[in-house]
């Protein structure tokens, strides 16, 4: 028995060691990479919006994500008026007249990547957001997003499609996978609020988590 056990621990010892180290390597190669601040934007502003609970329950799923930090940002808090820059923002933000352009570049430009949680109106994606993309350019060039997107027909793939051929125009490097998110009136109170998004929007998970995978792999990619 004596010699069964001397012989297990012979085997496990080694085995152990070698476990940690590779969990101690795993930890040092997470802490060497770069860390990343991602702006959730909540396209809607209307005032009994449900895109703050869309946006919330994006943010649960994600914010494990290793080298991720996220933050949501409310254009209804911006409260940013009707675009009203007499020049354009191609020419860069020395040309910003108005406090509040300036602040809301300083905002964008803060994050290394975003996520666009946007409903679908009219077939298309809210003016709200369209008007806060426009106040800006270089602040959006070029970097990593995903849309996420939701309404009661498709879940909203038509904004995600309108929305995609503007971020297209500042090079942005979108995901391949566009979480489109399937409202029905059934997931709605009387107060017009979603009622139990953990539950409802379990459908989508999958899709949300494999959107960010590609978008780890685009900042992944930009390192090299
Ligand atoms: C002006 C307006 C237009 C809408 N158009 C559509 C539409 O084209 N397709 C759709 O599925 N839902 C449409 N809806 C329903 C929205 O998807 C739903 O109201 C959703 O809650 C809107 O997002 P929000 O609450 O964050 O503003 C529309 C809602 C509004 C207010």
């Amino acid at each position: 028995m004596r010699f069964i056990l001397g012989l297990l621990l012979m085997i496990w010892l080694p085995l152990s060691v070698n476990g940690q180290e590779a969990n101690q390597k795993m930890a040092e190669t997470t802490k060497e990479k770069s860390s990343y601040k991602i702006g959730i934007i909540i396209g809607s502003t209307r005032p009994n919006k449900i895109g703050g609970q869309v946006a919330e329950w994006v943010s649960q799923q994600v914010q494990k994500t290793p080298n991720l930090q996220f933050t949501l940002v409310d254009l209804e808090k911006w409260n940013l008026p009707l675009f009203n820059e007499p020049g354009m923002p191609l020419n860069g933000p020395q040309t910003y007249t108005h406090a509040h352009t300036k602040k809301w570049s300083q905002e964008i430009a803060s994050y290394d990547g975003y996520i666009f949680v946007t409903p679908q109106y009219n077939c298309g994606y809210p003016a709200s957001l369209k008007n806060a993309i426009d106040y800006l350019y270089v602040e959006w060039k070029e970097k990593p997003a995903i849309i996420v997107s939701y309404g009661f027909q498709n879940g909203g793939e038509k904004a995600a499609t309108q929305l995609k051929q503007v971020l297209d125009c500042f090079n942005m490097k979108l995901t391949s996978t566009m979480p489109a998110i399937g409202l029905a009136p059934q997931m709605l109170n009387e107060k017009k609020k979603l009622k139990n998004t953990a539950e409802d929007f379990k459908p989508y998970q999958e899709m949300l988590l494999k959107s960010i995978q590609e978008f780890m792999d685009i900042f992944l990619s930009n390192e090299k």
